[in-house]
């Protein structure tokens, strides 16, 4: 895997436009440490800053510089230094906060105290991990029904190609899929179709007829994932984006911050098309897309990937539960009925039809006590939770990322769909015009209404 790290020394711009340009970083983060400091307008005052590292004998691995979102008189420089220069970056982190007036935000993978660790601040700041994977598609366990399978595993590299080479914005590759890739996706297309109407939730129902009729669901075809994406992007702002292998939590969950939704590309093993051990097309097309078109389910799902930015990595992990047990496994309370809305289970034949029968315990959810239920990977789910509704639910997880320690409050922008962090009274004032703007639109449609 390509690891390397484009150096953009020296290229930045004191004034004019001064925007964020996309970087690469290498594969181990933890290699990496990066800071973000903002400084006043003024002649001098980033050679001023330079000084400091160069006194230290610091390289900087990457340099970059924006208008600063909180004071429109000040600019914010980001750079990332390597491991060694650590120590190092400490002394020159007091300093800049003592001689340098502005603010100083360090920025690590590699948690330190009194660090908070990397998060993305616009969308195209996904690019930056999207390839931070655990590992690469094509490497596959040897229990794999594919393991043996030497066509199979050439398959699998050519689309973990495709997704390592996808940057944000570009049109996803469209995908030739076989006759005997079709014919997988047939079997377990016609399968949980007829589970659908009585175990699925009002919501995967109401949508998937659409799917049908806009992207080509069908038992003879594999919908693209651009059509997909686009038709998601039109109903809540979803996007699919191809990914190469296993994200971390803190990863996948910061692209669901975006509305951005890391799905596979490839199919299950031909041979067993009831069963995959890890996530492909048709557990993502099938379990996740249909939910995803639905408002309310995509806010929840937002709420979710917003709380975990910048969160320390024990709520990272509460929070990842929280999203097994929902997004994953999640059921739902439907007038006097319970229904499946979690994607693992839309996704499975066997598990749709288990977890609606007395077998599994079901629990009320609550983020507090679902992030703490420990659960197996690799067989059917003992537990479920049973939220009241996407609202009910959302609003809970509200409620559990207020009491995640962190040491300020974000909002996304989804104009320039971006993470705004709110620390500054401009801000704050910024917001409470745009609900005010939002509230007089509200007020004027009750009025017109009477
Ligand atoms: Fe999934």
């Amino acid at each position: 895997m390509d690891a390397g790290l484009k150096q953009m020394n020296g290229e930045l711009e004191r004034k004019g436009s001064l925007t964020s340009s996309y970087l690469e970083e290498p594969l181990n983060k933890s290699g990496v440490v990066s800071c973000i400091f903002s400084l006043k307008e003024e002649v001098g005052a980033l050679v001023k800053a330079l000084k400091l590292f160069e006194e230290k004998g610091i390289n900087l691995t990457h340099i970059e510089s924006r208008p600063s979102r909180k004071n429109k008189k000040e600019y914010e420089i980001f750079i990332s230094v390597d491991q060694a220069s650590y120590k190092a970056m400490e002394e020159v982190v007091d300093s800049l906060r003592t001689q340098i007036s502005g603010q100083v935000h360090e920025l690590s993978r590699n948690k330190k105290k009194d660090t908070v660790p990397w998060f993305p601040n616009v969308i195209q700041d996904v690019d930056r991990f999207a390839n931070q994977i655990l590992s690469y598609g094509s490497e596959l366990d040897a229990d794999h029904p594919g393991f043996t399978d030497p066509v199979y595993r050439v398959r699998r590299k050519e689309f973990a190609d495709i997704a390592f080479n996808y940057r944000h914005g570009q049109i996803i590759p469209q995908i030739e899929y076989t006759a005997e890739e079709k014919a997988t996706w047939g079997k377990v297309f016609r399968e949980l179709k007829t589970l659908y109407p009585t175990h699925a939730c009002r919501e995967h129902n109401l949508v998937f007829p659409l799917l049908e009729k806009y992207c080509g669901y069908r038992e003879d075809n594999i919908p693209q994932l651009e059509d997909i994406s686009r038709y998601l992007q039109s109903s809540t702002g979803f996007r699919l984006r191809p990914v190469a292998g296993l994200l971390s939590s803190r990863d996948f969950l910061a692209g669901l911050a975006f509305r951005v939704f890391h799905s596979t590309q490839y199919i299950r093993h031909s041979s067993k098309p009831m069963y995959t051990p890890e996530p492909d097309i048709c557990h993502e097309l099938l379990g996740h897309v249909p939910l995803f078109a639905d408002p309310s389910f995509a806010q929840f799902s937002q709420e979710i990937g917003i709380a975990s930015l910048g969160a320390p990595d024990e709520f990272i992990e509460k929070l990842a539960t929280v999203y097994w047990f929902t997004v994953e496994f999640g059921l739902c309370k439907q007038g006097n009925e319970v229904k499946a809305y979690g994607a693992g289970l839309l996704s499975s034949f066997g598990e749709l039809q288990y977890c609606l029968t007395d077998k599994p315990k079901l629990l009320p959810f609550d983020p507090e006590k679902t992030s703490m239920q420990k659960y197996p990977i690799t067989e059917f789910q003992p537990v479920y939770f049973v939220a009241e509704s996407f609202e009910d639910a959302k609003e809970k997880v509200r409620k559990f990322a207020a009491t995640i320690p962190r040491p300020f409050t974000v909002h996304y922008n989804p104009y320039t769909q971006s993470i705004e962090v709110l620390d500054n009274t401009q801000q704050l004032k910024d917001l409470a015009d745009s609900i005010s703007g939002e509230i007089s639109i509200l007020c004027n449609a009750l009025r017109k209404m009477k």
